[in-house]
């Protein structure tokens, strides 16, 4: 099903689709390709949105944290909004201080994406597409660039995205879908048990820039290895937490980069039942505990977002990987394809 949404200020229609398979309902904005809803039912069959959101345009445009939105070209931040590569010196849009997060000012997520439903055997889903203009936001190359969103007959959301490039260029999509397994709206996170499958993990500066270490998880707040609350250490007077206001940290999966997409994260919100597992072919993921949610978003439902009200898994390459020659590449060049793919599963 597709209605219309709102309408921009240039006069831009910006329209919403609505999907259902296999138990789960999917509502996407063609503005920034936002998961505006996803229900799931608990374990006595009561549907519930799970992803934060707002209900009219006009808050998507003008205050949105990324909610639920697909972030380009580059998820997470790069140093400076500044890199070089094959010798040429790239200055992109800041956005983060004097650092460039989610693709700069006008990233993916504030673009209307041209988007086709499809069904194929029992999955049901939506492509779509956008083209971003070579040296938009300071990015070198057209980027052509066809994300999937796939309802499964399982109930699974899963995410394909793919790239092309006319000019060496860097690419690290994701889509920041904020979670709340005991529905958006309805208070903290905190007592949602987490399992990551990292072992180490990239510590950050004050401005939330990987140092270049990949550090141990063990004996620090950090060692999701085996499920814990999430409130369980968020506390803890580590100068990591304390420079992310809590959690906001690339996790280096311990299963690497895979041409599959594999396991490596459950969250669980033990009063509802609802259980979320994600599998992903990306070496990272940032979880990102809603730390700057401060009370002045009205969400979907009619209420207030505070701190700590979600959490966000962003698979990903690693923050600042242009800068930093140690880690996995994200540079594509021209005739290569770009591929992502991140699987989530929903249960009770
Ligand atoms: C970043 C946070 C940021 C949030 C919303 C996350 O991906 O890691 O630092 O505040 O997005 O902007």
């Amino acid at each position: 099903m597709k209605e219309v949404f709102g309408t921009l200020a240039d006069g831009t229609k910006v329209h919403r689709w609505s999907l259902e398979n296999g138990g789960t309902r999917l509502k996407v904005l063609s503005y920034g390709g936002a998961v505006q809803s996803l229900e799931t039912p608990d374990r006595r069959g009561r549907y519930a949105n799970v992803s934060l959101g707002f209900d009219n345009l006009e808050d998507y445009v003008a205050k949105s944290p990324y909610f639920g939105a697909l972030i380009g070209r580059y998820g997470n931040r790069i140093d400076q909004g500044r890199f070089t590569l094959d010798g040429t010196t790239y200055q992109l849009s800041v956005n983060d201080g004097e650092n460039t997060l989610h693709g700069g000012d006008r990233g993916f997520d504030k673009r209307v994406w041209d988007v086709e439903p499809f069904t194929k055997g029992s999955d049901t889903g939506l492509h779509l597409y956008w083209t971003s203009a070579d040296g938009e936001m300071g990015f070198p190359g057209t980027l052509r660039v066809k994300v999937t969103y796939t309802l499964t007959r399982g109930g699974d959301w899963r995410v394909d995205y793919e790239a092309t490039t006319d000019k060496a260029t860097v690419v690290n999509l994701t889509n920041h879908t904020y979670w709340n397994l005991a529905g958006e709206g309805s208070g903290t996170v905190e007592d949602h048990e987490l399992e990551i499958a990292a072992s180490r993990y990239t510590p950050v500066n004050a401005g939330l820039i990987p140092t270049g270490e990949l550090a141990r998880v063990a004996g620090t707040p950090f060692d999701f290895r085996r499920a814990k609350t999430i409130g369980e250490d968020i506390r803890e007077a580590h100068q990591q937490i304390l420079y992310g206001q809590g959690f906001d940290h690339n996790f280096v999966l311990d299963k690497g980069i895979t041409s599959r997409p594999e396991h490596f994260a459950t969250v669980r919100d033990p009063r509802s039942g609802r259980t979320l597992r994600i599998a992903t072919t990306e070496p990272g993921v940032q979880f990102y505990s809603g730390n700057f949610q401060d009370g002045t978003l009205v969400g979907t439902g009619g209420r207030a977002y505070r701190q700590g009200d979600a959490l966000c898994l962003e698979t990903q390459h690693f923050p600042d990987s242009p800068n930093q020659p140690s880690f996995p590449s994200t540079v594509l060049r021209p005739g290569e394809t770009y591929r992502s793919t991140t699987v989530h599963s929903f249960s009770s």
